[in-house]
Order: C-alpha cells, then structure tokens, then sequence
C-alpha cells in the first residue's frame, strides 16, 4: 500500500498518468454499451414511467449518459450507501444508507443504477430496504460487474462490462476521492493498489 502522501504528490505532479496501468473500457466502448442498456430499457419499460434510483456517488456518470439515452418518460431519484471508510482500501463495514429517497417507490418501478457490484452487500442492502416499501418493479442496472469478489448473490438485469478482479477508477469510480471525472475505466499500476 503506497503512502498517502506519495499519492497525492504523484497526482498532483502526474495526473491520472502517474497511476493508470492501462485503460480497461475505453470512451468510445463505454458509449457504445450505454447506449444499447438505454435501448433496452427503453423497450422493456414503454409505457411504465421507471424510477431510476442512482446509488451515489460512484453511480452518478453512468447514471448521467443513461438517462440520455432513455427514450420513455422516467423519474430520478438518488440514494448514498457508505460501506467503507475513506478510499477504496480502508477496511468495509455493514453498508448504511446515508442518503434515502424523496420519492414514495410504492407502485413503482424502480430500477437501480449502480457503477459497480462487487461483493455484493450494497446492493443487497438497497434491494432488501426498497422491496419492504412494496414497489411494483425493483431490478438492478450495474456498469460493471466483478464476479470473482461477490459474496451475496445479485440478481442483475442490465449489465454494462463483466470485469477481472483488478482495482479499476474513472467514470464514477474513484481512487482515493479522485479520477471520477475521467470518461474511461482505468486500471490501477500495482504500486498503488
Ligand atoms: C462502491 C460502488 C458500489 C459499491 C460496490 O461504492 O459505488 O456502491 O462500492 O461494492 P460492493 O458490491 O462490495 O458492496 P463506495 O462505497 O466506494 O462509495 P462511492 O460510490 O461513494 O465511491
């Protein structure tokens, strides 16, 4: 595990440069996938006005160039869940939801957006609280998917990419609270893993 504060010099001097081993999901492949899932949901939602709920903060890019390309009329809403202390290393915890929605999912049908499914339990946490608010729909969008780390079975309806095991950043996700500006995934060099 690197210093924290050769992190930051490393950033503040290099940018993402000094920490991408290599770009895992390009710009363009990420627009091109998006655009199929919004397709998809177009279709599969007509007529149903969907609640998109938006896991923050990791899931707001994705959530962003969703709903762009979602033709039929849909609500948003947002929900944060904090599972780990500061950065991605720190030691995980019960998920907590620090942030629940304004919007009365009874009826509804609610489609949650995440960046990621790792292990799991985020997720698990949300789906098991929203199905106790009786909506009439509750399925999961996810960009990514890292199989080899779950723990709790997910059902996921809309799947991005299926990824490896390796510490990826950008386009919501962070390192350390930054890069979840950059418009392509990136993977993590070793040395600051
Ligand atoms: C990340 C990600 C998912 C969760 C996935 O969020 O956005 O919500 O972890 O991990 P899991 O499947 O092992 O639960 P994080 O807690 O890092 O917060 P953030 O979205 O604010 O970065």
């Amino acid at each position: 595990m690197p210093d924290p504060s050769d992190l930051i010099e490393a950033i503040n001097r290099d940018g993402y440069r000094a920490l991408l081993d290599r770009v895992l999901i390009t710009e363009e492949q990420l627009g091109r996938r998006i655009a199929e899932l919004g397709e998809q949901i177009s279709r599969d939602y007509a007529g149903k006005t969907p609640l998109l709920v938006c896991i923050l903060r990791g899931g707001v890019m994705f959530l962003a160039d969703l709903m762009k390309r979602i033709t039929t009329p849909h609500h948003v809403d947002f929900m944060a869940v904090s599972s780990y202390g500061i950065g991605a290393r720190a030691t995980r915890g019960q998920p907590r939801i620090t942030l629940d929605l304004n919007t009365d999912i009874r009826d509804r049908h609610v489609l949650l957006v995440e960046d990621i499914i790792d292990s799991g339990h985020t997720i698990d946490h949300v789906l098991r609280l929203l199905q106790t608010r009786d909506p009439a729909s509750l399925r999961v969008c996810a960009l990514l998917n890292k199989p080899a780390r779950r723990e709790v079975y997910v059902p996921i309806t809309y799947l991005g990419f299926e990824i490896p095991d390796e510490f990826v950043f950008g386009y919501g996700l962070d390192l350390d609270e930054y890069f979840r500006n950059l418009p392509f995934i990136g993977v993590v060099k070793k040395e600051y893993q």
